[in-house]
């Protein structure tokens, strides 16, 4: 039997399981948190440009020109900046380096369900430091640190879409005796990132994604903000050549159109708020949303049901359930007219069930 090759740790995983992706078919799709609108022309533009013979040639390791053209747009050095394919990439690097078999993960839950996964995979040991009911993070994050090794904290968490303060996270950071990741992944739709913070604390690395907030999730590029030795390390873990030529050539283009950017989140949060008042006229309980999502629970309502409903009407949501906690679903925000048809087929829904 071929499996007995496997590490135990290995056979007895579940796995990620990522939002369904359906390649046939009509459906609204707001299930995994991707932008509603189409790319940025001027990402289109700059990868039509690229010369068809780059492409017989391997990538620029280092992806130079996006770290030259997103220290411009942060206000970061270069050297304080890796990239990866997708933020997932650069978790998996930050697990790899900082994780043996046996070690702790800690991280805040219900969170990125990614996280354990990752550290099943290491054969490392998962260990979650749950939310208060009102989504705030208390002081247990950063005690009992013995066997922990690195610690995650998504903010915006998901599915949650809540925030907690750069004052905390300043405290977590001086506090716990390993790395902290901030996973950033939605931050452009939020009111404040923790940026600032990396040049104070030598333990602290940001994670940022080009999926969410410039509309690029199949194009698979992310990045992180480190110290540069911090930055110097990680580059010894990653793949060699970890993002493709197109891809760095389109997340350069899109990290230097600040202006899509901008326009593109406000569309999203104007419409985030109007959907947040519109479901919770409908009886929903949703915390305030930094994101582009809501994590939406119904006290009445069966989640599964309403997640099941509306996929039947081509709407799809992702319904999640976490150990002791109430299930729901988390709906992504998407352009005005995807979200008007939810709103119009929701309220038949709740009378049915
Ligand atoms: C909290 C969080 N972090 C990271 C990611 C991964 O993003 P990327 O597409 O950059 O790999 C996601 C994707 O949904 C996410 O929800």
């Amino acid at each position: 039997m071929s499996l007995k090759y496997f590490r135990p740790n290995i056979s007895s995983l579940a796995g990620y399981t990522p939002g369904e992706q359906p390649q046939q078919g009509k459906f609204i799709k707001l299930n995994t948190n991707e932008n509603a609108y189409p790319a940025p022309e001027s990402v289109i533009n700059a990868i039509r440009a690229v010369d068809a013979s780059r492409l017989a040639r391997y990538p620029d390791p280092a992806a130079t020109a996006f770290r030259a053209a997103a220290a411009l747009s942060l206000g970061v050095e270069a050297d304080c900046i890796l990239c990866g394919n997708g933020s997932d990439d650069l978790l998996t690097i930050l697990v790899r380096a900082f994780v043996g078999e046996g070690d702790a993960v800690r991280f805040s839950e219900p969170g990125y369900i990614l996280y354990p996964t990752l550290c099943h995979i290491q054969g490392a040991v998962a260990d979650p430091v749950r939310f208060s009911t009102d989504w705030s993070l208390d002081d247990r994050f950063s005690t009992d640190t013995e066997k922990v090794r690195l610690a995650i904290i998504a903010n915006p968490n998901s599915p949650s879409g809540t925030v907690i303060g750069a004052d905390q996270i300043a405290e977590f950071a001086a506090t716990l005796p390993c790395p902290l990741v901030i996973d950033e992944a939605y931050v452009d739709f939020a009111d404040a990132d923790v940026l600032a913070l990396v040049t104070q604390h030598p333990n602290l690395l940001v994670t940022r994604s080009l999926s969410k907030s410039y509309a690029l999730a199949g194009l698979r590029f992310g990045y992180l903000v480190a110290q540069p030795q911090m930055v110097e390390r990680l580059e010894r873990v990653k793949d060699s050549y970890n993002c493709d030529t197109l891809s760095i050539v389109g997340a350069t283009a899109a990290i230097s159109d600040q202006n899509w950017r901008d326009e593109n989140r406000a569309k999203i949060k104007s419409t985030r708020t109007r959907m947040e008042e519109a479901l919770t006229n409908m009886g929903f309980q949703i915390p305030p949303s930094q994101a582009n999502f809501l994590w939406c629970i119904h006290p009445d309502k069966d989640a599964r049901e309403i997640y099941d409903r509306l996929k039947r009407e081509r709407i799809l949501v992702r319904y999640m359930a976490y150990a002791d906690w109430d299930d729901g679903v988390r709906i992504t925000v998407g352009t005005d007219s995807q979200v008007d048809a939810l709103l119009q087929v929701l309220p038949q829904i709740l009378a049915q069930i």
